[in-house]
């Protein structure tokens, strides 16, 4: 193991964003160190991070529930900080199963950071929701409005943002970042690594893509009477790519700014359904065909983030537009039409991406798990 640049536990590193994040954080230096217990994810993707990074995939497999393993790994890589993917997402499921939330959610990370304590390592990036807002009574959403989550999810989101800054008011030694995620979408450039949910998709842009290859006949677009310019909810659609270089800036104004804060990453923009449909259509050459369906329990009009403070505290902002977001989507969608299943060799690159192919030769799996 190398120890020239600062190691970083990334806990449920191997799902969606924490893939991204592993080569945002790779690409700017760091050394990223994979905790994953693979509920959620698929090892397959450790293969395609090393392809993308032409380095050696560091990945521990297990549950950040075992505080004991988790002290041994941030030991064991020197780590200086954690970034606190690992968790559980789905709202309807988290009324079903609440307390399966609150374990996974809130005990994982109370184990966690009793975990870091016990070996001084005091830097944490968690990765919270909008979802704590609630309904706003206004938008653009600034960090200080009230929050009134709505799901067990939700909740215990909330519950663990308040552990936090307990623990930073008990002692200055934490530094503690909480980013708020509004709507992460769309893929790498490369096709290698995107979102691969199991079953029917649950969000907007993975259903879209399913729908445009032809996996799924049509989108139900869920309310066309919402007080919004066409009727259609509206939300702050963020590229996976700049949510994870997001967690870089976080990192860095963590460890060099001594700097603890808790700010809302996002676009700052509010796009509908049915806007984010046009923008899938110019981008992948696809109308999507949708019908109206009545209101989804649960979902609220509009919201979409100020953010000005993630501008000003970390000198983040986000850069892709929602045609970057649709077409990295499409693009994995297409080449990855079995999501991590599909295997390398026979993924089909999409012609308008030729140019973003990693340049490496295939290579065999390098990922060390244990
Ligand atoms: P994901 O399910 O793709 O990734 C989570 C990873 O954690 C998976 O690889 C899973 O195997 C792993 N994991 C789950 N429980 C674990 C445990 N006990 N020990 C070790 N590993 C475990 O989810 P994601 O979309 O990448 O989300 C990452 C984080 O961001 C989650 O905390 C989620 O709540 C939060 N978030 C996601 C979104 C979104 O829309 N994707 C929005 C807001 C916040
Ligand atoms: N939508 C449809 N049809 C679908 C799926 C979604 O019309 O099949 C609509 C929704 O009604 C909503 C918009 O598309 O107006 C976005 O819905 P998503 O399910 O993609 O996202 P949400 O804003 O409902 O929730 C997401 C995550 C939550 C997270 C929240 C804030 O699912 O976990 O963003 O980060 F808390």
């Amino acid at each position: 193991m190398t120890l020239d640049k600062p190691s970083v536990l990334l806990t449920g590193g191997a799902g969606y964003i924490g893939s991204h994040t592993y080569v945002a954080l790779t690409e700017a230096g760091y050394r990223p160190v994979i905790l994953d217990d693979f509920s959620n994810s698929h090892p397959v993707v450790l293969d395609r991070l090393a392809h993308l990074t032409g380095q050696r995939v560091l990945c521990e497999r297990g549950d950040v529930l075992q505080t004991g393993m988790v002290a041994e790994v941030l030991k064991r890589y020197h780590c200086v900080a954690a970034v606190h993917f690992a968790g559980l997402k789905a709202v309807g499921e988290s009324v079903q199963q609440p307390l399966r939330y609150y374990h996974t959610n809130v005990s994982g990370l109370l184990s966690l950071l009793q975990a870091m304590d016990s070996v001084d390592c005091r830097s944490v990036v968690f990765s919270s929701s909008a979802t704590v807002y609630g309904d706003p009574a206004s938008v653009p959403i600034k960090e200080n409005f009230p929050c009134a989550p709505e799901s067990p999810y939700a909740r215990t989101k909330l519950a663990c943002e308040d552990m936090l800054n307990s623990l930073a008011a008990s002692n200055p030694a934490w530094r503690i970042g909480i980013l708020r995620y509004f709507n992460p979408v769309g893929a790498h450039a490369s096709g290698l690594i995107g979102e691969d949910p199991h079953g029917v998709p649950n969000n907007l842009m993975p259903y879209v893509t399913q729908v445009a290859v032809g996996m799924r006949d049509k989108l139900r677009v869920f309310g066309s009477d919402y007080p919004t310019p066409d009727g259609t909810g509206v939300r702050d659609y963020l590229h996976v790519t700049d949510l994870s270089e997001g967690h870089v800036a976080a990192l860095r104004a963590l460890i060099a700014k001594n700097q603890s804060f808790t700010v809302n990453l996002g676009t700052g923009e509010g796009i509908s359904v049915l806007g984010v449909l046009s923008a899938f259509g110019r981008a992948s050459g696809r109308p999507v065909p949708f019908e109206f369906v009545p209101r989804r329990a649960g979902d609220v009009a509009q919201y979409f983030a100020d953010v000005s403070q993630a501008q000003a505290l970390l000198g983040w902002r986000a850069t892709r537009t929602i045609e970057d977001m649709c077409r990295d989507s499409w693009h994995w969608q297409q080449k990855n039409p079995d999501g991590y299943r599909t295997s390398m060799s026979s993924m089909q690159p999409a012609s308008s991406h030729r140019n973003q192919e990693p340049a490496m030769p295939l290579q065999p799996t390098v990922a060390g798990t244990a």
